[in-house]
């Protein structure tokens, strides 16, 4: 599959990196060109000088930035995205850390409104960028909830996810995502609290297979 990483940091890394181990093809952009290029040499990946250009010939496209930053590049790349699926991995943290910045409908919500004709799926979200190069945990991997109202874009992005080593947990429409990143930030919260390392992730135990 070739992805297309918008987001050069600790998510876009990492992804990048597995991603390419997994045999994919990943073009990466960032804010900054001199960053995604160093990154992007680092683990294989190609890097783009510009958001629209790490998406023309990207299957998938995963959003790893800070939060803040979705809504200005759903402007930049609306025109960019058609036929492709978007893959949102972001968080909507205010500037501590210490709360979501939306109340109500989620930040996956709020993008799909911004992306109309183009499907958002919710993933990669509750993982710390620090599993992605080891998502097992005593010898089972760990899940990777999703969320989305397209089937086929919860398809791909589940290819992908299992690519990489994940047990993916489709946890619905993307009116789940309002979930998801309420589990992103109890994890991130804990491991601030008790200053963990950054590397619990979340598992469902018991039977889940249907009946
Ligand atoms: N870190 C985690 O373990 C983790 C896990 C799950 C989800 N998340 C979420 O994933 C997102 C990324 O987290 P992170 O830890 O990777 O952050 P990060 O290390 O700060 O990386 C963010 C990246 O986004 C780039 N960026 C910012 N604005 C951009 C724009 N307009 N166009 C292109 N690139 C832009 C930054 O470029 P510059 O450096 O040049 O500014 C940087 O490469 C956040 O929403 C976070 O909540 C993080």
């Amino acid at each position: 599959m070739h992805i297309a990483i918008i987001g050069s940091g600790n998510v876009g890394g990492a992804l990048a990196a597995a991603a390419v181990k997994a045999g994919h093809t990943v073009t990466l952009s960032s804010s900054d060109g001199e960053k995604a290029e160093a990154v992007a040499d680092s683990v294989g990946a190609t890097a783009a000088a510009t958001n629209p250009a790490a998406v023309e010939d990207a299957e998938a496209v995963v959003l790893a930035v800070p939060g803040a930053a979705v809504p200005g590049i759903a402007e930049e790349l609306r025109d960019s995205l058609a036929g492709k699926v978007v893959i949102d991995s972001t968080n909507p943290l205010n500037d501590t850390f210490s709360d979501l910045t939306t109340s109500g409908r989620s930040a996956a919500e709020l993008l799909q409104d911004d992306l109309p004709g183009v499907p958002v799926v919710k993933a990669f979200n509750t993982i710390l960028a620090g599993r992605h190069g080891n998502p097992t945990e005593d010898g089972k991997p760990l899940d990777a909830f999703l969320a989305g109202d397209d089937p086929a874009a919860k398809a791909t992005a589940t290819a992908l996810a299992e690519s990489l080593g994940y047990r993916v947990i489709d946890a619905g429409g993307l009116r789940m995502a309002r979930s998801l990143e309420e589990m992103a930030f109890l994890n991130i919260s804990v491991n601030a609290a008790n200053g963990w390392v950054w590397q619990s992730g979340w598992k469902l135990v018991g039977p889940t297979v249907a009946e």
